[in-house]
């Protein structure tokens, strides 16, 4: 069955590269990303690999863990790593599961077999700290995936989590937001004092946590 926002994040224990990880208990009370690679040894998922391995300070700035899964079993993943590495400068720094029973891809249906019947897309999940599904992508095997936007669309999840706002097109984190729906004007002009109402429903403020 398919995982839609909102949706509890099914729990899972699986071998990975780091030892065995219970994903509930691993991901504890933070934020968490959990995105499958088709096949081991194979370019595009050795360069996400490797360019999401780099980014580990701008994940841990945002509390956020991360956790690969690949359908090849653990010594295949072993043997990929070095090349990880030596393609990308960078080494491995986070679990990669070896779902070769495939039992965590059919719990979040990340084999979709009109695309390929023993490989998975490219989905990330990120999950929040009540583990919940905040956010899903679905990607073919042919694209990979933009990193950067992953770290943008966590920005706004979490500014928009805690704050009545909601952030427009191409939003970066520190740029003017829009306030929420939600929000009465009148309530706006108290916790937005200085708003610019640009139309009468799109009410334009800076960002408030900065
Ligand atoms: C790749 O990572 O390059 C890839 C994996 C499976 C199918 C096509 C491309």
């Amino acid at each position: 069955m398919s995982i839609r926002l909102g949706d509890d994040a099914p729990d899972f224990t699986a071998e990975t590269t780091d030892g065995p990880v219970s994903f509930h208990e691993w991901k504890g009370d933070g934020w968490a990303v959990l995105f499958s690679h088709p096949k081991d040894f194979t370019p595009v998922c050795t360069t996400e690999l490797g360019r999401v391995a780099g980014l580990k300070d701008e994940f841990a700035k945002r509390n956020t863990k991360v956790i690969g899964l690949s359908v090849d079993p653990l010594d295949s993943h072993k043997g990929w790593i070095q090349d990880i590495e030596d393609v990308t400068g960078n080494a491995l720094n986070f679990p990669l599961i070896a779902d070769h029973d495939r039992k965590v891809s059919d719990l979040y249906d990340m084999i979709h077999p009109k695309a390929d019947d023993t490989m998975t897309v490219r989905s990330v999940f990120v999950v929040g700290p009540d583990n919940k599904v905040k956010l899903t992508l679905t990607y073919p095997a042919s694209t990979g995936r933009n990193f950067d936007e992953l770290l943008r669309s966590i920005d706004s999840l979490q500014l928009t989590a805690y704050h009545a706002v909601a952030t427009p097109a191409d939003w970066r984190d520190g740029e003017d937001v829009v306030i929420g729906t939600g929000v009465t004007d009148e309530e706006a002009h108290e916790k937005f004092p200085g708003f610019n109402a640009v139309k009468p429903y799109l009410r334009i403020t800076p960002q408030p946590n900065k």
